[in-house]
């Protein structure tokens, strides 16, 4: 219980250290105020109460305008800076701060004023420079502390001095470079700035320095001989002189900024052959040190003949063709030179080829190539030789016929495609002109090795107008183009041409079909490519059959029709063109067997027996009426009779219905009526399920009248009976509208055929 952890005794130590800083005094001695040299100390001193501390270090911290500028950690309560000699550098606010442990305390602020700055000295490394010459000039004030900013002044015996240069090397002194242009006396002096935080200070002048600018006498003399004016090949001297310069002068002469000559000697001389292009200025310089003096003179160069100027003809050239390389020169001086004495050579590829003024060669593909021409005059003075410029001959391949080609192998007649063109030979850039029969030209220009003229072409619908395609190549002005013709494309390409519209056709004809016989349908095409698919479809039932055939025509035989077989038919075609394409409809009708018209003959006979019988009733028939009372007549007849009396529009249809019967089975005059009114088609069954409002129908072709029957109810039976009357090349047939050129005769029967009335119409 009475034990104490060490740690916790240690704390209480701790706590019982305790101190405060009660003043720091700083003390500049001798004074505030001094001259420069002085020795200064600066005193700072501390005084601290603590509870009995030993060693307690005190920290001391010296600033000059907040900077610091000395420390000292010791257990001294007073420490000294000493500044000897102070200068004026050395000026400002100082400020001493002390640190014991973590507490702290600053001095009063001390002003420090060090007054006075050295006087500079002036040094030069010559007394008499030439002008312009460099020479150097170091101002110094050695005692002073830096950085130090000096001025140069140069000032002449009238006037005001001014400032030549002005700079700070960051020390006490700095060295000028300085070329004075002023020959003459003249006046050097420098002196020197310090900033300090008060302000600047500036210090006195040095002593000033008297010195001479020496003229230097270099500049050269130009002389060129002969003259300035001079021809093309004309040799000349240049002299470059220069009176009595200094040593180590140099002398140079100089043309475009190209240095021709350099001496380092009093003169120089120069001798060359003038060109043509040589006409400007010759300029003679002299360089001493870093002092320069030039002159220059001009001279002009005549030409005595213009450059040659090599043509080549023909422009364009192609392998085989000759061609034609001819030097000329344009303008020549003639009182100089003799037009005769020019020689001429040709050039190709720097290799002479000839050493004439025309050159004619037929042109190889190796004729290709850069030539020029040199055209030389050859005289005791002078050789002037000129080269003209660089001709580059370029010898085409000619273009070999071009092929035609669809792209992709397959054309569809009637469908948009492309054509290539293309010619194996031939220097690109080629130009190929599609040439279509009614159609603008079409020109591609082709510059890449191998590409082909790509066409786009709408709608060709017939193979001859694949035949008249024509494809020109061409890569020269001169040649005529090489032409390639659609044929190609025949042999080359798989052409697809549509099916035309097919046409269905029966065998036999349409007309002759009947029960019991074979019926074939033949479908035909005009045109299509092969294979061509046939499909034949009835109406009624849908498909029938298909085949696939290399012909224009194929069939589909149907054996043993039957009266169901009547009805409509097409067929359809189609081919890889993809286009399929169906024929118009065509109504069958299938007429009864043999046996049953025979049946109905006999019937007929029978009925022709009944008129016969009738006719010979009617002409007894008055005397019995005579004989007997009026009240004999036959009742029943004349109620008959009565019905007879239909109206307009009954009687119209019934004979509609008869004379559409007459037409339907006469073979001559009714094809096309049987094609129109397909629905009204005859047929056996149809015979007996009639529309009740019309009646039942029977019909009868005997010989050459025709009966008709239409059972109007169930006792009578309305019949016309048509003669054929030929008129022109129609046969009437349509009894009751015709009956002017016909007659019809509207019999009535009984249920049995047996003939109540007869009433014979004319008109209507
Ligand atoms: C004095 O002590 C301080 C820390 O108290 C230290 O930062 C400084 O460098 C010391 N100065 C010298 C001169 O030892
Ligand atoms: C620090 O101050 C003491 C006492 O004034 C002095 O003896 C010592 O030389 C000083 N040290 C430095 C580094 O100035
Ligand atoms: C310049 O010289 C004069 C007298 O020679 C002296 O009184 C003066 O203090 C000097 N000026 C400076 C800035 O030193
Ligand atoms: C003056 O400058 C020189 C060279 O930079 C240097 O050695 C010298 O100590 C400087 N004088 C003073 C007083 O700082
Ligand atoms: C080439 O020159 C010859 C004679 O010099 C001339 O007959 C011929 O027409 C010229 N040919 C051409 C293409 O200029
Ligand atoms: C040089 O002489 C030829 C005939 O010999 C003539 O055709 C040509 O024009 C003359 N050239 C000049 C530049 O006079
Ligand atoms: C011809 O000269 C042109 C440059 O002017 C150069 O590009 C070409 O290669 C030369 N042709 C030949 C065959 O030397
Ligand atoms: C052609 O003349 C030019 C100067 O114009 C020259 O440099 C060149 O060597 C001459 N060519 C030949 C093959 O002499
Ligand atoms: C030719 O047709 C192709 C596509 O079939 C098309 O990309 C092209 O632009 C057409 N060219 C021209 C010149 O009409
Ligand atoms: C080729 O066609 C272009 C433009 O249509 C034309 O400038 C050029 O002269 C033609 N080139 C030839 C050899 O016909
Ligand atoms: C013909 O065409 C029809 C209908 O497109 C098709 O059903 C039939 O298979 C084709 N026949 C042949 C032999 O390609
Ligand atoms: C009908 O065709 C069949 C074969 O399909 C044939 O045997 C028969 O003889 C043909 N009949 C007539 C009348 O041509």
């Amino acid at each position: 219980m009475g034990c104490r952890p060490p740690g916790l005794l240690f704390l209480t130590s701790l706590l019982h250290i305790s101190y405060t800083i009660d003043t720091v005094r700083l003390t500049i001695e001798p004074r505030n105020a001094v001259q420069t040299g002085t020795a200064v100390r600066l005193r700072c001193q501390v005084s601290v109460s603590h509870s009995n501390i030993p060693n307690l270090i005190h920290s001391f911290q010296l600033t000059r305008d907040d900077v610091p500028i000395y420390t000292n950690n010791t257990t001294e309560d007073t420490v000294e800076y000493k500044i000897n000699p102070a200068r004026a550098a050395d000026s400002g606010n100082y400020e001493c701060r002390v640190s014991v442990k973590n507490k702290a305390k600053a001095s009063n602020s001390q002003k420090l004023d060090v007054k006075g700055l050295q006087t500079p000295t002036l040094h030069l490394t010559t007394s008499s420079p030439y002008e312009n010459e460099e020479f150097k000039a170091t101002c110094s004030a050695p005692e002073e502390k830096g950085p130090l900013i000096f001025q140069f002044y140069q000032s002449f015996r009238t006037g005001s001095p001014e400032v030549i240069k002005q700079l700070s090397q960051g020390g006490n002194s700095s060295t000028a470079t300085l070329r004075l242009s002023h020959i003459g006396n003249c006046i050097l002096y420098c002196d020197y700035e310090i900033r300090l935080v008060s302000g600047n200070q500036k210090s006195n002048s040095s002593k000033k320095v008297e010195l001479i600018v020496k003229a230097l006498h270099i500049t050269p003399i130009i002389n060129i001989l002969p003259s300035n004016n001079l021809s093309e090949g004309d040799i000349i001297e240049v002299v470059c002189r220069v009176v009595n310069p200094p040593s180590n002068t140099e002398v140079f002469l100089t043309k475009d900024k190209v240095i021709l000559k350099q001496v380092r000697a009093a003169a120089l001389s120069h001798k060359f052959t003038v060109r043509e292009d040589d006409s400007g200025e010759l300029v003679c310089k002299a360089e001493w040190g870093s002092v320069q003096k030039e002159t220059s003179q001009r001279i002009t160069v005549r030409s005595l003949f213009s450059k040659p100027q090599l043509t080549v003809e023909p422009t364009d050239i192609v392998e085989g063709d000759p061609f034609n390389l001819t030097c000329s020169v344009s303008i020549l001086d003639s009182s100089k030179i003799n037009n005769e004495t020019l020689q001429y050579s040709i050039f190709k590829d720097n290799t002479e080829v000839a050493n004439t003024a025309t050159y004619v060669t037929v042109a190889q593909l190796s004729a290709s190539g850069n030539y020029t021409c040199n055209a030389t005059s050859d005289s005791l003075t002078r050789t002037i030789v000129k080269e003209s410029q660089k001709q580059f001959v370029k010898v085409k391949v000619p273009v070999s016929e071009p092929v035609l080609s669809v792209v992709g192998g397959t054309l569809f007649l009637g469908k948009p495609f492309q054509l290539s063109c293309y010619s194996q030979r031939g220097t690109l850039p080629i130009n190929y002109t599609l040439n279509q029969p009614n159609k603008p030209n079409d020109i591609k220009v082709v510059s890449k090795r191998g590409e082909k003229a790509i066409f786009n072409l709408t709608s060709i619908t017939q193979i001859s107008d694949i035949k008249n395609i024509l494809c020109h190549a061409k890569n020269s002005q001169l040649k005529l183009p090489t032409t390639g013709t659609g044929e190609q494309l025949l042999k080359s390409s798989n052409i697809i041409e549509p099916v035309s519209k097919p046409h269905l056709t029966t065998e036999p004809r349409m007309e002759d079909i009947s029960e019991g016989y074979n019926m074939t349908l033949v479908c035909s095409v005009q045109r299509g490519s092969f294979p061509i698919n046939f499909t034949w479809y009835s109406q009624e039932k849908g498909f029938l059959d298909s085949k696939t055939s290399r012909k224009l025509k194929e069939s589909h035989s149907i054996s043993n029709v039957k009266g169901d077989h009547a009805g409509g038919y097409f067929c359809e075609c189609t081919n890889p063109a993809a286009e399929p394409k169906q024929s118009a409809p065509i109504i069958i009708g299938v007429k009864m067997a043999g046996w049953k018209k025979g049946l109905i003959a006999v019937f007929c006979l029978l009925f022709v027996m009944a008129i016969i019988l009738f006719l010979f009733y009617k002409k007894r028939l008055p005397k019995l009426k005579k004989r007997r009372t009026g009240t004999l007549s036959v009742k029943a007849a004349s109620t008959k009779v009565e019905r007879m009396s239909l109206t307009q529009a009954e009687v119209n249809e019934a004979a509609n219905v008869c004379s559409f019967h007459c037409v339907a089975e006469s073979d001559d005059n009714c094809s096309t009526n049987t094609l129109e009114k397909p629905e009204n088609q005859y047929k056996e069954d149809q015979l007996r399920q009639a529309d009740p409002s019309r009646g039942e129908r029977l019909f009868l072709n005997f010989n050459k009248l025709s009966f008709d029957f239409l059972k109007l109810s169930l006792k009578y039976y309305i019949c016309s009976m048509s003669v054929p009357v030929k008129q022109g090349t129609d046969t009437v047939h349509s009894e009751v509208r015709n009956s002017q050129q016909g007659t019809t005769n509207i019999l009535l029967f009984t249920q049995t055929p047996f003939l109540l009335h007869s009433q014979e119409k004319s008109g209507h």
